[in-house]
């Protein structure tokens, strides 16, 4: 029902200087893992083969990532190290990758637009990987997809924040479904308010499924004052047909995308694997 996965991977990863100035932030590490795998691998979790890398210049480590790399095998091959391979290269046999380039960073709405032509026009799966989460059964889109099944609209996955990080979201105003604590339908959305103009404390956060209108209103929306194309503008507009569901997924999420969430995850899986 959800073929394809995107993954808008062009921004500039500012918040990472020096780290990011060669290396993509998608590409930072949690433990052996760049952020970008922990995401492709909950996609293919929820049972979805196509991933759509939105890129940018200085990012070609993320195809090189998920292709082969016929000197590394060839070194390791029959050695006692031939194992470190295992993980990356079933992820490379489980899926395909396709990769377009977004040439001005004109913020996420824009980089969801660049990715319309490996899309279509069908129903598509986002996901940010510098949010990083962890669920103990069902990953976060597999449990997206569920809903989908049921709603066919356009699901944004919520988590409540502390009113004094509402600023940093795009916050969503909603009504429960038959009472459900955690399917609501979505009334209105404000890109990152002030605490005191925040019509909640109901925070989107870096998964989405988009329905394929999404694109001809993300290219009527104007840039904000940061000259950037929001997505929370176009879903805004879904909303007020009454098209878009939020969903307070089951688990716990890190913003790697910041320092602070970035160790706290790096913590969490180290003591997941028993490493401290
Ligand atoms: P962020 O705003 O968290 O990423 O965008 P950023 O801009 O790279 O980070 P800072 O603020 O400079 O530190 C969320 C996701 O959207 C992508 C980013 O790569 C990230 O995965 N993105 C953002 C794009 O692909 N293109 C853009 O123009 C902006």
């Amino acid at each position: 029902m959800i073929s394809k996965c995107l993954f808008p991977a062009a921004g500039y990863g500012t918040r990472f200087l020096p780290a990011t100035k060669a290396v993509p932030k998608e590409m930072l590490p949690i433990l052996t893992k760049p952020l970008l795998q922990y995401g492709v691998e909950e996609a293919i979790s929820a049972g979805i083969k196509n991933m759509a890398i939105v890129t940018g210049r200085g990012k070609r480590s993320i195809e090189d990532h998920f292709d082969n790399s016929f000197e590394l095998e060839s070194q390791l091959s029959g050695t006692s190290k031939e194992h470190y391979l295992y993980e990356i290269k079933d992820v490379i046999e489980k899926a395909t990758f396709t990769y377009v380039r977004q040439q001005e960073m004109l913020g996420l709405g824009h980089a969801i637009l660049t990715g319309e032509p490996l899309i279509g026009n069908e129903p598509f799966a986002v996901i940010l990987a510098d949010d990083l989460c962890d669920c103990d059964n069902a990953g976060v889109l597999q449990q997206m997809i569920e809903i989908y099944k049921k709603y066919e609209c356009s699901i944004v996955a919520i988590e409540e924040v502390p009113n004094s990080e509402v600023h940093k979201y795009g916050i969503v105003e909603c009504k429960a479904i038959n009472n459900s604590e955690d399917i609501f339908h979505v009334t209105n959305m404000i890109e990152k308010p002030s605490p005191k103009n925040s019509p909640s404390n109901m925070a989107i956060i870096g998964r989405y499924i988009l329905t394929p209108d999404i694109f001809n209103i993300l290219r009527k929306i104007s840039p904000d004052h940061s000259s950037e194309i929001q997505i929370t503008d176009a879903l805004l507009a879904q909303a007020k047909s009454g098209n878009v569901i939020a969903y307070k997924f089951k688990g716990k999420r890190f913003d790697c995308g910041d320092v602070n969430g970035y160790v706290k995850a790096t913590n969490f899986f180290a003591r997941k694997e028993g490493i401290i």
